[in-house]
């Protein structure tokens, strides 16, 4: 931090950028960097919104890629934030009082979860499900869903953005980087389609340690009976199952994609939500699989170490764990999805009134523009519908002070309201009438 704060209150976005470009690769935090006319530097969040440095007031349909489902500076959170911050930021080594309330909490909350282990990020909750996997099965393949996104790291690169259809199962990473052996210890095979799936246990089964699943992957949800399926046939070739709920987990339903579907896996990957926003997330699952992480076990082939400095932070399990508990209160899945149809419904109709012929595939909420006539069924459906043109329109949403990520899902939040809601309609509105022009 600067040790001169008027010289940081009088930066601008154009000071900010200038510091980005220069340091930041890409000038960018990540794997996403705007467009420089619509790019802003972010002051603060509130609510359903933004502000940039600038004073720009953004309605916010990024939500912290789905962390803050209750939107920004919720006070519940920051009371609790301070209180436990007040305490101590951080311990490594010994138990903290608020990860065992927040491990009580997930337990009861969790189909699968018989035990918890904590993590720092969603990415390392699902490489862990993958060792733990692989420990427990000794087997050394994992297969994964064409388009799923399951993190950052050299497992979840494979078909992460395929561009076209792979040779199913052969899977090959989409970035540069990863050791080419590891093509041997992944698969792939297309969402929604339980017979290749059912093709390559048949085929593999005596490799495949795990099929890894998003229930919702991004925008598409899963046709009725896919996932039942997947437990079926996991079951049937004695293949673990593994749900990756670090979207899914408490935003479908307090339980997750599990309680929503109806769906038991042996293992599943939690991070965002858990954490309130904070770094924070975790595995759930089987006892007799999460206790491959014992410690106790150092030395055995079967042990999945676990270890991390910021695993079980404390601040970000107060965090995670007031977010819970606004949750819990009666009713509010059932409101936050009534408001989100709506929300969606308001988006279709300006989509039809201006003859734009995409729609807003996704439900509960989860949305995104596609143009096409009906919700995809995989990624290549997904592809096939013409990402250019929703690209242009997230842009000229962006212009238009609607904060979303090109071609990326998006989500509503409970904190959106009615003056959100016809600030985004009202900016559809002229975003369709500029593409038409
Ligand atoms: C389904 C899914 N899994 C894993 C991850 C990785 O989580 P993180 O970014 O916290 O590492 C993400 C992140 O967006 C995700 O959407």
């Amino acid at each position: 931090m600067s040790s001169n704060p008027a010289k940081n209150s009088s930066r601008n976005n154009r000071d900010h950028w200038q510091i980005a470009e220069s340091l930041l690769p890409g000038a960018g935090l990540g794997g996403y960097s705007l467009p420089r006319e619509v790019r802003f530097v972010i002051r603060e969040g509130r609510g359903g919104r933004l502000v940039s440095v600038d004073g720009r007031e953004y309605v916010d349909f990024v939500c912290g890629a789905g962390a803050t489902i209750i939107g920004h500076n919720h006070p519940a959170v920051i009371e609790a934030v301070r209180e436990r911050a007040g305490r101590g930021m951080h311990f490594f080594g010994a138990l903290n009082d608020a990860a065992l309330e927040l491990a009580e909490e997930l337990a009861a909350a969790i189909p699968c979860a018989e035990r918890i282990i904590f993590t720092t990020t969603g990415s390392e909750a699902t490489a862990y499900c993958m060792r733990i996997a692989r420990a427990a099965t000794g087997r050394p393949r994992v297969l994964k869903f064409e388009g799923a996104y399951h993190g950052n790291h050299d497992y979840a690169a494979f078909s992460m953005f395929p561009a076209a259809p792979a040779k199913y199962p052969a899977a090959k990473p989409d970035v540069g980087g990863v050791p080419v052996a590891l093509d041997a210890t992944m698969s792939v095979a297309p969402f929604n389609d339980l017979a290749t799936v059912e093709k390559i246990l048949a085929e593999q089964s005596e490799e495949i340690a795990a099929v890894m699943v998003e229930p919702v992957q991004r925008v598409i949800f899963p046709h009725d009976g896919f996932l039942a399926g997947l437990r079926a046939l996991t079951h049937r070739y004695g293949v673990l199952l593994i749900f990756d709920e670090v979207v899914t987990g408490f935003r479908l339903a307090y339980g997750g994609a599990q309680e929503y579907f109806g769906v038991r896996p042996d293992l599943a990957s939690y991070g965002k939500i858990v954490g309130g926003g904070g770094p924070l997330g975790c595995v759930a699952g089987r006892a007799d699989l999460l206790e491959t992480t014992n410690p106790g076990r150092k030395g055995r082939a079967d042990y999945a170490y676990i270890n991390g400095t910021l695993h079980g932070n404390p601040v970000a399990a107060a965090a995670g764990l007031a977010t819970l508990r606004v949750l819990r209160e009666s009713g509010f899945y059932d409101r936050f999805h009534a408001r989100a149809d709506e929300f969606r419904g308001a988006l279709t109709d300006v989509l039809t009134q201006t003859g734009v012929p995409a729609i807003v595939a996704g439900a509960a909420s989860f949305w995104q523009f596609l143009f096409t006539e009906r919700a995809p069924a995989n990624q290549m459906e997904v592809l096939a519908s013409g990402m250019q043109r929703s690209a242009a329109l997230d842009l000229e949403l962006l212009r238009g002070g609607v904060y979303v990520l090109p071609n990326v899902r998006r989500f509503f939040s409970a904190a959106h309201d009615a003056a959100d809601q016809a600030a985004v309609t009202a900016a559809l509105g002229r975003a369709c009438r500029a593409l038409a022009t």
